[in-house]
């Protein structure tokens, strides 16, 4: 029997709710699937910060490397600095963990969830590969003359051949493993941004090496417009950090709502982050009805990558009957109470085998 070992983070907001659920579907999936697992708890987030000033400290970065994974659930506080949490947690195990992929499935279970007309599953399951240590997201720049008339502000978007290389052959191979098209679209906004050149370039090359996966580009905006327009003509995108993080929010939209998409946070080989790509949504904080279906499917990426991907895909099979028989009508918050949706699905594992 596998004993594996995770670190769970519930963090703000719902966030302890949804990763509540997300741990019952984990128990049914280990008793199905026979699987052995420990997990340890971290209290980090607004709570944690307003008690006693402390973010995230360098100590936990060092004790994540002994788990398998973390499962992080959701982070952010009115109460607190805009981002400071967000950077010093999300951030902070993004970058000291060196979790250069942020890889986001998007696939619609029920064509009843899609806001497009006429859109069935099959149109609508493609993934993202956003580069997730670079770009926009460093925190180079800064303010000077704050208040003032003469105040600026820049941010510096930066992009090694290292980075952007690793993003982008991972693709290639989620690209190659994929039963769909083997296609990759490169996304990105060279023709403004002259310093996304460096994608370019090292796009092709890295192509040479996988004659088998057809290639195309598409600037970010241009892609925004298929994506609506033409969903299925997506299998695999490769992007940059920030045009990842928009792109991936329009995406989950057409999978039906943030209830339902996730995310891996991943350095192949080493201890990685799984987390629902919605946000902490304090207003729903303890009332029982946000929708824990992401931080399920979180569990069900974390299962897949430790190796238990006969769990991982009897998790995604019990969502998606769930939402195929209306059991689960709809992914917004507040049509059926937070532990129930778990409750639904974890009865749904138990039963698989
Ligand atoms: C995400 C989130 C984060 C990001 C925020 C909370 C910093 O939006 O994981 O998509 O921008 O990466
Ligand atoms: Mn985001």
């Amino acid at each position: 029997m596998s004993k594996y070992h995770f670190a769970v983070l519930p963090g703000d907001g719902i966030g302890e709710e949804v990763v509540r659920e997300g741990l019952k579907v984990l128990a049914a999936a280990a008793g199905s699937f026979g699987f052995d697992y420990e997990s340890r708890h971290y209290p980090f987030g607004a709570d944690h910060y307003l008690e006693t000033g402390e973010t995230m400290p360098e100590s936990v970065f060092t004790e994540f490397q002994d788990f398998d994974a973390i499962f992080m659930g959701a982070i952010g506080d009115p109460r607190v600095e805009t981002g400071l949490l967000e950077h010093a947690i999300i951030g902070g195990t993004r970058f000291k963990l060196d979790l250069y992929i942020n890889l986001r499935p998007v696939k619609l279970y029920s064509e009843h969830l899609c806001p497009l007309k006429d859109k069935k599953p099959a149109d609508i399951d493609m993934v993202f590969v956003r580069e997730n240590t670079e770009d926009a997201y460093t925190r180079l720049g800064g303010i000077f003359k704050q208040g003032t008339p003469d105040e600026v502000a820049t941010a510096t978007m930066i992009y090694t051949r290292k980075g952007c290389e690793r993003a982008i052959r991972y693709a290639f191979e989620v690209a190659r493993k994929r039963a769909k098209r083997k296609k990759l679209t490169l996304v990105d906004k060279a023709n403004a941004i002259r310093a996304q050149d460096i994608w370019t370039r090292t796009f092709a090359e890295v192509a040479q090496e996988y004659p088998d996966i057809e290639t195309n580009h598409a600037y970010i905006d241009a892609a925004c417009m298929w994506m609506l327009k033409n969903p299925e003509w997506f299998d695999v995108a490769v992007t940059t950090n920030i045009f990842g993080d928009i792109i991936t929010d329009l995406g989950a939209m057409l999978q039906g709502g943030l209830g339902i998409a996730a995310s891996g946070n991943i350095h192949p080989g080493k201890v990685s982050m799984f987390e629902p790509i919605h946000g902490s949504a304090p207003k729903y904080r303890g009332k029982n009805v946000a929708n824990p279906i992401a931080a399920i499917m979180a569990v069900a990426m974390m299962l897949d990558y430790v190796g238990e991907a006969r769990a991982a895909g009897a998790i995604e099979q019990a969502v998606q009957e769930n939402i195929v028989s209306r059991r689960i009508p709809s992914l917004d918050a507040g049509t059926l109470p937070t532990d129930r949706i778990g409750s639904m699905i974890a009865a749904s594992v138990a039963a698989a085998r």
